[in-house]
């Protein structure tokens, strides 16, 4: 029996929207579902009773951080990354193949792995597929992301290929060496920007026997409309009764795209990293909170939000940034988190009523740049 499956639940007439309930050893999450980022075992600025207080059911780990500090041998030691950190829904956690791209120093990959030094101390250390699915093991998350090449965009096209199948390769290493059985291995499809490349990639990896399927390399930079046709040079090669995941990604809007094009599963920090900056997401667009308009605003950033931080006022909010309160990064973490969350929960509304392409019209008018 696999550790996580999805049961489909509807599917929009028009699109390739669907609505889905995946399960895992650590409970259900329906889907289109969106993942806050907790990369140090910790969402930023946020409990894990106000997470599942504002309807996250799903969170991301990452192998990279947690392996380097404190260490997945203490995390394992202490009961595994849920005990840790005190969430006891359902974990993923990434490989660290972004990682080591985004983070690390004099980064060297070969066909053994990828050494590099940590961002942290400067240490050498080497990080190989088997490698990262022990660590991911020790860390007891319910899906377990196999290692991946990721490059930057654009590139080579030699170069694209050779880190696609290099990435096949790996994520076979990957499910080879992994023992735990309430453990998924989700595959990450890589390619770049060539739909020749995705689809080969993608019909590889469906031939193994991974739990779920990722699509990665995106939002490192591309155009927006780059990525949904990248999105849409894979989804068809991925078996349908599986889940599928956007790695990284994004925006409001991409998700609306992505889900439209048969995505299951984000994550990214944009709600809690813009959160900090004092940049709202609300129903009508992105809020910058200091800016001196909301200086005597006394309505709350929306007014049919249920999150704590719609209590108070705009002026309120903007007046926590100006003085540098801690309270401000927190509860506009916490309102964003609450928007992605209902923003999934209405798509997968309006998937259930087939009614997806009058909501993606809607959300495209919404997030369109007015030009003047
Ligand atoms: N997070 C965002 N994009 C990626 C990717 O391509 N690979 C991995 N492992 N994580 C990601
Ligand atoms: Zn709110």
């Amino acid at each position: 029996m696999p550790a996580v499956t999805i049961q489909l639940i509807a599917e929009d007439p028009n699109t390739l929207a669907r609505a889905g309930l995946l399960t895992t050893p650590h409970g259900e999450v329906p889907t289109p579902a969106f993942m806050p980022v907790g990369t140090q075992a910790t969402v930023k600025g946020v409990t894990v009773d106000q997470l599942k207080q504002l309807g996250a059911s799903m969170i991301l780990g990452n192998t990279y951080h947690l392996g380097l500090r404190p260490g997945h041998e203490l995390i394992r030691s202490l009961g595994g990354l849920h005990r840790f950190s005190g969430w006891d829904g359902p974990i993923l956690t990434d490989s660290g193949g972004f990682q080591i791209f985004s983070l690390a120093q004099l980064t060297k990959i070969t066909e053994h792995g990828a050494t590099f030094k940590s961002h942290i101390d400067g240490r050498a250390i080497e990080l190989t597929p088997e490698h990262s699915i022990d660590i991911q093991e020790s860390l007891g998350s319910d899906v377990a992301m196999v290692l991946d090449h990721v490059i930057a965009l654009p590139n080579e096209p030699a170069v694209i290929e050779d880190a696609m199948q290099r990435s096949i390769r790996w994520a076979k290493r990957c499910l080879e060496h992994a023992t735990r059985e309430d453990q998924a291995r989700f595959a990450i499809v890589q390619g770049g920007l060539d739909p020749e490349l995705r689809r080969q990639c993608a019909q590889e990896m469906s031939k193994e026997d991974f739990e779920g399927f990722a699509i990665g390399g995106l939002s490192v930079g591309e155009p927006p409309a780059e990525m949904y046709k990248t999105i849409e040079a894979t989804v068809p090669y991925l078996p349908k009764a599986k889940p599928r995941y956007l790695m990284g990604v994004g925006t409001p809007i991409d998700l609306v795209e992505a889900i439209a094009r048969g995505v299951d599963m984000f994550d990214c920090v944009m709600p809690t990293r813009n959160g900090r900056n004092a940049l709202a997401f609300t129903a009508t667009g992105a809020m910058k909170l200091r800016n001196a308009k909301f200086r005597e605003d006394a309505r709350p950033l929306e007014e049919d939000c249920p999150c704590p931080a719609c209590r108070h006022s705009r002026a309120y909010l903007r007046h926590l940034f100006v003085v540098g309160e801690m309270l401000g990064p927190i509860l506009l973490s916490i309102h964003n988190l609450t928007f992605y969350q209902r923003l999934v929960r209405e798509a997968r509304n309006h998937i259930q009523a087939g009614t997806y392409s009058t909501f993606l019209d809607q959300q495209r008018r919404i997030w369109t740049p007015v030009t003047q």
